[in-house]
């Protein structure tokens, strides 16, 4: 897996466009970036020339969004298809993963994590759940409003344009905005349900939702089991859900589609406007230009916020106050009443981003204590084992299995330090039996 490059590059591309040159990854050395394949498993995205400003358009009277506003209005567009990604979330308060000062991955780079997708990634989930479980603390549903861009999306749904949003955030600030879950596919999952990841059984809602708020690392209740339970969130390494296979499809049916807030470097989901046919339009609200989009005949860019880019094809289309409306109905009554401006959109991201790695770093400390404490409890307990050998008080059980669940006092995988010892830790048990092994071993 490589991680994407975001940020002065694109900043270079930017002028690039408004000059009308022909760009690509390629060009710039940013370097191509090959996916991982494989149907389902995620990857990254690589990318392909700009279409030139004097190419001819098929479809659409020209590339300006007054041309995507009438033809929307002349009825054309009836089976629109929407695709999003974490940047349609940043101006409700929540970080996206690539930007380069406010993304989450930019900013737990700097943590003692392996690497910064590492908290997303199933491998190092099984090793260390905590940094994923202290983001989740965070990110679980409720926490946000949903932005205009959110309501932009309910709009279309109310108009009957809308024939499906593709979504790769797992905030679900779409169904708060108040689009049906038909019309939603969830394409990296959401928090919607939770299971163990290795026999799959589905884990009660109520029970994630109390072990988030304690910020502790729920287990598999089978107790053949005993695996870690996670909310159905698609890790790296993980496939898509069902949902996103059986709409694929849909792309290639729709008479236009709206790409918003998505670096679309992630696979397969990054592949999804390519599934759209050639002469089909295809706008793309975003920061920068991302993927191969602005490489075909109908394609619109509407480079800067998203917010911004909505309201302008909102008020293309007569629709605006309209728009308005319906995101004032979606801000909680206290919000309504607090009209004071506060701080701006990227001091708030800053102010989230730092919070959620100095909550991570933490968490990765906690690990690191646990461990210190477990090698001092290790031996502890092999003195006191090797004394009982001597004396032959020793039952043959303890030597045989020396982690066994329900050892007594060992510290539990929780995110605040202070929290009661949990016997039935199975991570911390693993890893004192391992310790145990090390310690016994000539
Ligand atoms: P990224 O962080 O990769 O991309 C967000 C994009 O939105 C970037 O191009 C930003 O420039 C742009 N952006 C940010 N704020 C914006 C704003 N207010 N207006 C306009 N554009 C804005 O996020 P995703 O593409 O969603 O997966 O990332 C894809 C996947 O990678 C995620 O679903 C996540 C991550 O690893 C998992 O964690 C499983």
């Amino acid at each position: 897996y490589l991680p994407p490059k975001i940020g002065r590059k694109h900043k270079a591309h930017r002028q690039q466009l408004q000059q009308g040159k022909r760009w690509c990854k390629g060009e710039k050395g940013e370097g191509k970036r090959k996916g991982k394949g494989g149907r389902g498993k995620m990857g990254q995205d690589q990318s392909i020339p700009l279409v030139d400003e004097n190419t001819p358009t098929q479809t659409l009277e020209n590339r300006s969004v007054e041309a995507v506003a009438k033809y929307i209005k002349d009825g054309r567009a009836r089976r629109i298809v929407v695709m999003t990604g974490a940047g349609i979330s940043t101006s409700a308060g929540i970080p996206d993963f690539r930007s380069p000062e406010t993304g989450l991955y930019a900013n737990l780079a700097r943590l003692n994590l392996p690497y910064a997708e590492a908290v997303f990634n199933i491998s190092y989930f099984r090793s260390n759940p905590l940094p994923f479980y202290t983001l989740a603390q965070e990110l679980y549903p409720g926490n946000y409003r949903p932005t205009i861009t959110h309501s932009f999306i309910n709009l279309l749904h109310q108009k009957g344009l809308l024939l499906k949003l593709f979504t790769q955030n797992i905030d679900c600030l779409e169904r708060e905005a108040g689009l049906p879950d038909d019309m939603i596919v969830e394409a990296h999952g959401s928090f919607a349900k939770q299971s163990c990841i290795e026999c799959k059984t589905p884990y009660p809602e109520e029970l994630m939702k109390k072990a988030i708020r304690e910020k502790s690392v729920p287990r598999c209740l089978s107790d053949s089991c005993d695996g870690l339970v996670k909310p159905e969130i698609v890790f790296f390494g993980e496939s898509l859900p069902e949902e996103f296979f059986m709409n694929r499809h849909l792309p290639s049916q729709a008479d236009l589609c709206i790409i918003m807030g998505t670096s679309l470097s992630v696979h397969p989901f990054a592949g999804l406007p390519q599934l759209c046919a050639d002469e089909t339009p295809r706008v793309l609200i975003n920061q920068d230009q991302v993927g191969e989009v602005g490489s075909r005949t109908d394609d619109v860019l509407l480079l800067g916020d998203c917010d911004d880019g909505v309201k302008r094809l909102a008020e293309a289309c007569g629709w605006l106050e309209e728009l308005e409306e319906m995101w004032r109905r979606t801000a909680p009554e206290k919000a309504k009443e607090e009209e004071k401006p506060k701080k701006t959109r990227d001091e708030e991201l800053e102010d989230e981003v730092e919070k959620l790695t100095r909550e991570v770093e933490q968490s990765l400390k906690l690990g690191e204590a646990q461990y210190k404490w477990l090698e001092n409890h290790v031996d502890n307990k092999l003195s006191r084992l090797q004394e009982e050998e001597k004396n032959g008080t020793l039952p043959e059980s303890a030597t045989t299995e020396p982690g066994k669940k329900g050892e007594q006092g060992a510290p539990s995988i929780t995110l605040k330090p202070e929290t009661a010892p949990n016997e039935s830790n199975g991570d911390v048990l693993k890893l004192s039996s391992l310790l145990l092994e090390k310690k016994s071993s000539p």
